[in-house]
């Protein structure tokens, strides 16, 4: 299965991001400080969004609507008191040309859910928020049963393995890109 391929081929990229990720967590001492990690989220994921939707076939993933949104990031750092940011440009985002490559980057967004559920309990904790949480808390119950209904949508759209390359390199560079943008904001 793709979505089998997928996660076998990406663990590593996954690995790195997260253990960043995780020990930057962990520092986050203020509101002002969890707004500023929220700020990196959007600025990728809000670039990596506007691509997705010029090159993703709709037809394909009929859900698409009911999904997740940047907009959710930019709500949350309103509410926290902060500024949103601009999105990231091209330079700094993977290429997205066509539907199987946003699908490469779509699963690296909608993977994120999982990780946000932990994210969202781990500030709720160190910070005892009572706003700001709705990007990460994802799909709240429904997070699993979103995630395996993506799968299942993944799994029917690579026709051959050059097409399922095209989605796992898309990822792969999505993940990449990613720590990079972290990098660049140090
Ligand atoms: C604190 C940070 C994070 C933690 C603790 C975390 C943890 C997890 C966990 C527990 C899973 C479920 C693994 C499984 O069911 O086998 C998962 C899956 C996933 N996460 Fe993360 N994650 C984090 C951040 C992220 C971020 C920022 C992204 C994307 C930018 C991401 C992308 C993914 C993807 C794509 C999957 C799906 C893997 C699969 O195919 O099953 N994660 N993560």
């Amino acid at each position: 299965m793709l979505s089998d391929k997928l996660k076998e081929e990406t663990k590593a990229n996954h690995q790195i991001l997260e253990k960043r990720l995780v020990s930057q967590l962990k520092a986050i001492r203020s509101q002002q400080e969890y707004a500023n990690l929220l700020k990196l989220f959007y600025g990728y994921f809000g670039g990596l969004e506007v691509k997705i939707n010029q090159a993703i076939d709709k037809n394909l993933l009929p859900d698409n609507d009911e999904r997740r949104k940047t907009q959710a990031i930019a709500d949350d750092i309103t509410a926290l008191g902060g500024d949103v940011p601009a999105k990231a440009d091209c330079d700094a985002l993977p290429r997205i040309k066509n539907h199987l490559e946003a699908l490469g980057a779509l699963y690296v967004i909608e993977g994120s859910t999982l990780g946000g559920k932990i994210i969202s309990k781990m500030m709720q904790q160190q910070l005892s928020l009572d706003k700001g949480l709705s990007f990460f808390t994802s799909y709240g119950d429904n997070t699993v049963t979103m995630w395996d209904t993506f799968k299942n949508a993944l799994d029917s759209q690579a026709e051959n393995p050059e097409q399922e390359a095209v989605i796992i390199a898309a990822a792969n560079e999505t993940f990449f890109k990613f720590g990079e943008w972290f990098e660049k904001a140090k």
